[in-house]
């Protein structure tokens, strides 16, 4: 398995995440065949996210009569905690009846470990080959296979901003360069706010260098750090870090402590302006009733659409086949799509959906997907594998307290080095 040694270091304190996931274990069922349970392993425990999944489990309820979903819920943002449980329950040969994985190089680490089924005979029952845009069915097809059903399109390079206090700090525009974007947070901070930008933990700081190496090197060049055509030497990387470090002059002190809910919440509290986050974030603020928020494309990243989706598979050895597929088909189905996409902040990744349907922020994400130019995310899984994803994360993790510039490009060169095109 390619991320055999994250996987290794993760199994490392996976006992105590196994205890604390809600229904950490699958054996609850009588096991076996002829199981009715399904069920299904995810990181979306709480606000937004479980708000989404609440609407999904509702369809399935319909459309699925005399299945059980069982809720493999286990909390942490994009999956931190979630991916070393279910590594561990798949090195164990124990895994769910199904779970989340982002489309692109995450869902191929599973797919050359051998772990996930084919379903493209269930993509032509279910006419899903029709119902999503061939880039899509191109980024999940493997040797002429497809592996799982995406439930939606996510957007990552979104800034969220608090607009009572950008407001009171005299800002009128939403910032669209990296110096206007500089000039936005020291207005703030000279209103005595001291870090305007909300940050968390290691992801979240990739996700934040990510969207800066987009504005400095375009689209292709960034897509090219992944797919090997550009060099992570490359200057553009170097200003990168230097402006990213200035970003973090404007964040809070104890970022490394704190999941992205965290950071959202000191930007509802008005201790905070701005937040980058993917769009999970307007469902979640949606769930929490706040309604003061604003939103912009990362300044710089003009009419890029950094993009990820969660899919769902069948891994092999799951209990429960046809409560699975009945399971997928609804991830799937239109009305799967809608009751999900319309409370998760994402899109539909059919393009059958009637955007009148769906919350103001999804409307406009919907016109931006179709125009816009898709990016992929490392943060996420849609770029880069998950091995590569764990040396990204640390190198950026190590950077927020050792500020070595040198030190976070080399890091990220022999990342590369070792993850690319493996
Ligand atoms: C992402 C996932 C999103 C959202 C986010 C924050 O990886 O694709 O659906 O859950 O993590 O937890």
């Amino acid at each position: 398995m390619r991320f055999t040694r994250r996987a290794a270091v993760a199994v490392v304190g996976v006992a105590a995440l196994l205890a604390a996931s809600a229904c950490g274990g699958s054996d609850d069922d009588g096991g076996g065949t002829g199981s009715t349970k399904v069920e299904v392993f995810t990181w979306w425990a709480d606000g937004g996210e479980k708000a989404g999944l609440d609407g999904l489990v509702g369809t399935f309820g319909t459309a699925c009569a005399g299945q059980e979903f069982v809720n493999g819920a286990v909390a942490g943002g994009a999956g931190a905690n979630a991916k070393q449980v279910l590594a561990s329950r798949l090195q164990q040969s124990d895994p769910p009846d199904t779970f989340q994985a982002h489309a692109g190089a995450e869902l191929l680490d599973y797919i050359n470990a051998g772990q996930i089924e084919d379903i493209s005979a269930d993509y032509e029952t279910w006419g899903l080959k029709q119902a999503f845009p061939q880039g899509l069915i191109d980024n999940l097809t493997v040797d002429g296979k497809i592996y799982s059903v995406p439930a939606n399109i996510h957007r990552a390079n979104v800034v969220w901003s608090n607009k009572t206090v950008v407001a009171d700090a005299g800002i009128t525009a939403d910032p669209k360069t990296m110096d206007e974007f500089f000039a936005a947070l020291d207005k703030v901070k000279a209103k005595g706010i001291t870090a305007p930008l909300a940050i968390g933990k290691d992801w979240t700081q990739l996700m934040l260098f990510e969207s800066v190496l987009i504005t400095n090197l375009g689209a292709e060049k960034f897509t090219g750090l992944w797919n090997g055509s550009t060099d992570w030497n490359d200057p553009g990387v170097a200003k990168s870090i230097t402006d990213f470090k200035r970003l973090l002059t404007y964040t809070n002190s104890d970022r490394d402590a704190l999941d992205w809910t965290d950071a959202e919440k000191l930007v509802m509290e008005g201790k905070a302006a701005y937040q980058l986050m993917g769009d999970w974030e307007a469902a979640d603020l949606d769930a929490k009733k706040f309604t003061d928020y604003g939103y912009f494309t990362f300044p710089g990243n003009g009419g890029t659409f950094q993009w990820l989706a969660d899919s769902f598979v069948l891994p092999k050895g799951a209990k429960n086949v046809d409560g699975t597929k009945c399971w997928l088909k609804t991830v799937g189905s239109a009305e799967g799509q809608k009751a999900f996409n319309t409370t998760k902040g994402s899109i539909p990744a059919r393009t059958d959906a009637v955007p009148a349907d769906y919350p103001k922020y999804q409307q406009a994400a919907i016109a931006d997907w179709k125009s816009q130019t898709p990016v992929p995310s490392c943060a996420h899984g849609s770029a880069c594998s998950q091995g590569w994803q764990g040396a990204a994360n640390s190198a950026l993790g190590a950077y927020s307290s050792n500020g070595d510039d040198a030190g976070l490009q080399k890091a990220l060169v022999a990342a590369a080095t070792e993850f690319a095109k493996k």
